[in-house]
């Protein structure tokens, strides 16, 4: 039904956790080709709603295709899920029951190499997911100074010869396409015997930066407590330990009441938890899922309960 070859990630464990029933309201706030959102629609049959975004217009196009059996219960929107509470809005829904991000790149974008996100394929150093982001990834990598160029890879890449690598860079550009920059990363960061590819870390760092995922993940958050209805579940997937931490972080924060704000928070008010942690430990895809989906494996799944 979907045109991934791939089930998407996580996908029982995702329907067990949000639970969508007749009726139900729901947001996919990171639509893709649909999958999660197919399974939401058939779960919530026959009068559940979703409400799908996705920045990225190819996306948009597949899932209408793959989510046309549930047209008249889905709306869809080309919109960040940044923009959760005025989309809402717009479609005069108070509150949900449900809200999934499935973070990171879909494996569409992945598999067009045009796209840039691949270091195995040549393509334009893009790595946009949408046409709203203002700056590609050969726009940070030619502009950027050494300094910030190795900052950004150490801090959203977390590698360890980030400023090698800027050097390397810096000295090579301009440099246009991805086949450009795996050279220059090879010549400074052999291959180490493990598994992980030496271009990994630098891609994921410029693919991070170019659509600002951290600071997105940040604002969604707070939106997606306050328009839960009480029991009413987020589930977030995320795919490394930046995402997955600002998640937990999130989650635990808002599992306490806050009473007493200790003296470097003294300007925050006293609050009740807003969120009840459904798993302590994240939920990761079986020994199964990644035999079969190799690109699974370091999915981590937190859920949580509005109080
Ligand atoms: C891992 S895929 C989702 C796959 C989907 N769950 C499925 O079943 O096919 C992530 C999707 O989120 C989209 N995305 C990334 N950042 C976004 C944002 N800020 N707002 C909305 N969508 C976003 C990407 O374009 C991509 O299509």
């Amino acid at each position: 039904m979907n045109d991934s070859p791939h089930q998407p990630v996580l996908y029982k464990e995702i329907i067990h956790a949000l639970q969508p029933h007749d009726g139900g309201r729901y947001v996919d706030g990171t639509l893709g080709a649909g999958g999660h959102a197919r399974g939401i629609m058939e779960a919530s049959a026959p009068d559940g709603r979703l409400l799908g975004l996705d920045v990225d217009p190819q996306a948009l196009a597949l899932a209408r295709k793959n989510l046309a059996p549930y047209e008249q219960r889905i709306h869809l929107a080309q919109a960040s899920y940044t923009s959760l509470t005025p989309q809402l809005a717009q479609l005069q829904w108070e509150a949900v029951d449900g809200i999934l991000l499935d973070l990171g790149a879909s494996s569409m974008q992945f598999d067009t190499p045009e796209r840039g996100f691949s270091f195995l394929q040549d393509a334009p150093l893009d790595m946009r997911f949408g046409p709203h982001v203002s700056q590609t990834a050969a726009d940070l990598v030619n502009e950027y100074s050494e300094r910030e160029l190795a900052d950004l890879i150490y801090q959203y890449g977390e590698e360890r010869d980030s400023r090698k690598i800027a050097r390397a860079i810096v000295k090579a550009r301009p440099l246009h396409t991805t086949r450009e920059l795996v050279a220059v990363i090879e010549s400074v960061s052999p291959r180490r015997g493990d598994r992980v590819h030496p271009a990994t870390r630098t891609f994921q760092a410029l693919r991070i930066a170019v659509n600002e995922e951290l600071a997105s993940i940040k604002e969604v958050l707070p939106q997606a407590v306050a328009v839960l209805r009480s029991s009413g579940r987020l589930a977030v997937i995320s795919f490394h330990s930046l995402e997955d931490r600002i998640v937990k972080d999130f989650f635990r924060e808002q599992s306490k009441d806050l009473v007493n704000p200790p003296y470097e928070r003294i300007y925050e008010e006293e609050r009740k938890a807003t969120l009840k942690e459904v798993n302590r430990k994240p939920i990761m895809p079986s020994d199964d899922e990644i035999k079969s989906n190799p690109r699974a494996r370091s999915a981590k799944l937190r859920v949580a309960e509005k109080l």
